[in-house]
């Protein structure tokens, strides 16, 4: 069987950083592309040096020339502006816009039958713009910050109440900016409930540090997170080539579910061979619903933007 190919796009931090963990997994060859003469190149070697202690039997190919992607199996697509201190991930939106173009362009072209995950920020609108430019199936494009959301909130639970982070189950909908919605009713420690496990203060503390956690971040470094986001990003891309059927949250295209359409926004998925296989429907309460609903709208509105910014392109 020959070996799967992943694009990477993008060889700055979260780029590097998602090469470095698909490597360690061992899923497949990659392309590492990036505008920036060099930066790929010398990445990608210094990757396939640390084979001979790691033994990842892989190939790492840094290039600055998308037909090297051709045939690829899934693209991660990591390039762009990350934020600034003080800076919002949607005002990422209008310098963006001008590197997703070009890319999905270079994706239908070179590699139409991929899979696409996205990191770039605003990443739910970014998703948008890859599957208008792209005009690939609804299943085949996808957004990472589920994954990265819930994996802060299981983190900022266990450091709360002193577990492993292994036992904490957890999940985060909606769009990835400070009005995403994370589900204490569906998350848990150890199979009990955090609303009887966990005094109602530190939930709310949780809660409010999940959705402001990338921020936290840039306001320390002075630049986005990158460890975690780039594993998210090669668990996704490992679910996919190994067809398996992980339950996970995602950006996904909606088409009525949760009554919204038109729109990305974080959902539960079924991720497999085929992409998004399924969207799984919650029976939301009001309050959730309204939750959800808010961060739809935010995320609607620059949908909106990035519309008239590609129609002057
Ligand atoms: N094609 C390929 N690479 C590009 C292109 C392009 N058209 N335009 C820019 N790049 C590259 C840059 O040269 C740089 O190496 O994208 C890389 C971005 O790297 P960083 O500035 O280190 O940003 P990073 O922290 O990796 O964040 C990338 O992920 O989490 C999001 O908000 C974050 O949108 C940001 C993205």
């Amino acid at each position: 069987m020959a070996r799967k190919k992943i694009a990477v796009i993008g060889a700055g931090r979260v780029g590097e950083h998602t090469v470095h963990s698909l490597a360690m997994k061992q899923l497949g060859d990659i392309v590492m592309v990036d505008i920036v003469e060099g930066k790929p190149q010398g990445i990608a070697l210094d990757i396939m040096e640390e084979r001979p202690l790691s033994g990842w039997d892989v190939n790492i190919l840094g290039t600055n020339d998308y037909a090297d992607i051709a045939g690829a199996d899934v693209i991660v697509m990591t390039a762009g502006f990350p934020r600034k201190p003080g800076m919002s991930r949607d005002d990422l939106i209008e310098a963006n816009m001008k590197i997703i173009k070009p890319a999905a362009e270079n994706f239908k072209k070179y590699a139409p039958n991929a899979i696409v995950v996205v990191v770039t920020n605003p990443l739910d609108v970014i998703c948008w713009a890859a599957l208008e430019v792209t005009g690939f199936a609804k299943n085949k494009v996808m957004g990472m910050a589920g994954v990265l959301d819930t994996n802060r909130f299981r983190t900022f639970v266990a450091m709360e109440m002193g577990v492993s982070v292994k036992d904490v189950q957890a999940y985060v909908l909606g769009g990835h900016g400070d009005d995403m919605v994370p589900l204490v009713r569906y998350s848990n420690i150890g199979g009990i409930p955090l609303e009887e496990i966990m005094p109602k203060d530190k939930l709310d503390f949780v809660v409010q540090r999940t959705r402001k956690a990338g921020g936290e971040i840039v306001k320390h470094l002075g630049y986005s997170a990158y460890f975690s986001p780039g594993h998210s990003a090669a668990e996704m891309v490992q679910a996919i080539l190994l067809d398996e059927k992980r339950v996970l949250p995602a950006a996904a295209y909606l088409q009525g579910e949760y009554g919204l359409e038109g729109i990305f926004l974080g959902v539960p998925i079924l991720l497999g061979s085929n992409g998004i296989e399924k969207i799984f429907e919650l029976n939301l309460t009001d309050a959730e619903k309204a939750a959800l609903n808010k961060s739809a709208a935010g995320v609607k509105e620059v949908t909106g933007i990035a519309k008239n910014i590609l129609a002057k392109m």
